[in-house]
């Protein structure tokens, strides 16, 4: 058994004697006595050494219990000033008669008749008296008959003192009676130590390689941006390039650009957060006006009613990133288009573990010849296989800008079916006034949720907190890749 210097010295100090107060030992070995203790435990968990602690406790004198040290309690010396019998004026002139008088009384020393004070001869001092005389002459007094009346009148205080004895095991008397080698131990060699040789003689330091290192914490990527950056990864590799966009949008890219209607509720004060400013319309905005108003150059008979400029100038914080997928095609009418996002949305939410009024999502949209419904089912799968989820189905759905519209979910095991967003084919009341001339696949996920089911998460603002301890303890790669 390899000893520590620490160990060693213990033993030495402790000696033929096998067993001393950690006070005696800190002075032998010319450290503190909390050293010695905590020398002590860790040697006692290697079994070299057995300690004791005892717990004692005493009073001692408070500072009232000090004014009337040595001169006896109040209640005696106020008896003591006077003879046989005083009057009750005279003796509430006494400058301790205020607190004396009732102890008096109370002790039934004395009887106070028609304003006069009268001795009763049973005078005897009692236990507390006893305990307080002790005090006077020890200055401190254990635990004993009288000491907690003193105690609750608040003359005396306790007072914990612990004291620990150490003392050696058999194996500690073994090791020592073989000799301990008491030089400091060497933790990294000189040069010169090396060069003369001297190393070889020197007492080394040895590795313990149970010991386990201190952990070190490098920076680390927030385990949802983790999250985000592999979805971009899995886009890429799918062949996407990126789109990008402000988090303030014209009301005519949030919502009329995809045919939603002017008085959709959606618009409504409960949902959106609406900014003061406003943005000009983009050239060519008659055509989206004239669809709402009566479908443009379609079969579509549009919404109807009065398309109002002034409503669609008005901004507000992104409710869908679908407002850079129409901007990305308006800028890009001619095929092939294949484009995604992630980005931050913004709705009037009432916020609880699986709702806040921002969240992510991940937008993708793919224009071509001929594309179908088929591929943008068969789009989405790949992505959630990718992402880790085997299990997806797609229920009908209804968006304004989507015709036919599906909600993909995805099956998680403990939740069932969980919903993970929209998607569609845009219908040609959005495609129309932009010049897009062919089919195309839309949908908008939210990713927050993804997240939250491949971290384990029952709380979404989980994802949003500055938990460092949560960042420093999620795994860099969770289960699934
Ligand atoms: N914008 C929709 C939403 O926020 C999702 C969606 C995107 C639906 C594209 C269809 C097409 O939920």
């Amino acid at each position: 058994m390899e000893l520590t210097l620490n160990e060693k010295r213990l033993l030495v100090a402790l000696g033929p004697m096998g067993s001393a107060e950690a006070a005696v030992l800190a002075e032998k070995m010319d450290t503190r006595r909390e050293a010695v203790v905590q020398y002590a435990n860790l040697a006692g968990d290697r079994g070299l050494v057995d300690v004791e602690k005892h717990v004692a406790r005493r009073y001692v004198p408070t500072e009232e219990g000090r004014a009337y040290m040595g001169k006896g309690l109040p209640e005696r010396q106020v008896l003591d000033s006077f003879e046989e019998t005083i009057p009750m004026r005279d003796l509430q002139s006494h400058p301790l008669a205020k607190i004396a008088i009732g102890w008096m009384r109370k002790k039934g020393w004395i009887a106070i008749t028609g304003g006069v004070v009268q001795k009763t001869g049973k005078t005897a001092p009692g236990p507390d008296e006893a305990a307080f005389a002790r005090l006077a002459e020890k200055g401190e007094i254990a635990d004993g008959e009288g000491v907690a009346d003193l105690a609750k009148r608040g003359l005396v205080e306790e007072e914990e003192t612990v004291a620990y004895t150490v003392s050696m095991t058999t194996r500690g008397r073994e090791l020592l009676s073989q000799g301990l080698d008491l030089r400091e131990e060497v933790g990294t060699l000189t040069r010169e130590q090396i060069l003369s040789g001297e190393w070889k003689s020197l007492p080394l330091r040895r590795y313990d390689v149970t010991k386990l290192p201190k952990r070190a914490y490098p920076g680390k990527v927030h385990p949802y941006q983790r999250i985000i950056d592999e979805m971009r990864g899995i886009l890429f590799d799918m062949g996407f390039e990126e789109m990008s966009g402000g988090i303030v949008q014209s009301s005519f890219w949030n919502f009329d650009a995809l045919f939603q209607p002017q008085d959709h509720p959606a618009r409504e004060m409960q949902d959106t957060f609406f900014l003061g400013e406003r943005r000009p319309l983009p050239a060519g905005y008659q055509r989206v006006r004239d669809m709402h108003e009566h479908g443009g150059g379609t079969s579509s008979t549009g919404w109807g009613g009065t398309w109002s400029a002034e409503k669609a100038e008005q901004c507000v914080l992104r409710t869908h990133t679908t407002s850079l997928s129409i901007q990305h095609l308006a800028a890009h009418p001619k095929p092939p288009v294949r484009a995604f996002c992630i980005g931050r949305v913004y709705r009037r939410e009432a916020i609880d573990p699986t709702h806040l009024a921002e969240f992510e999502q991940l937008e993708g949209i793919v224009m071509d010849e001929d594309v179908n419904l088929r591929h943008l089912l068969g789009f989405l799968k790949e992505f959630y296989a990718k992402m880790g989820f085997e299990k997806v189905r797609f229920r009908p759905g209804y968006f304004p800008y989507t015709e036919p519209s599906v909600e993909p979910e995805v099956y998680v095991d403990g939740l069932g079916w969980v919903e993970l967003g929209g998607s569609g084919i845009f219908r040609q009341e959005v495609t129309e006034p932009f010049g897009i001339e062919h089919p195309v696949l839309a949908w908008g996920l939210g990713i927050s949720r993804v997240a939250m089911l491949r971290l384990g998460l029952r709380d979404l603002r989980q994802l949003y907190r500055s938990d460092v301890e949560w960042v420093r303890d999620t795994p860099t790669y969770g289960g699934r890749r």
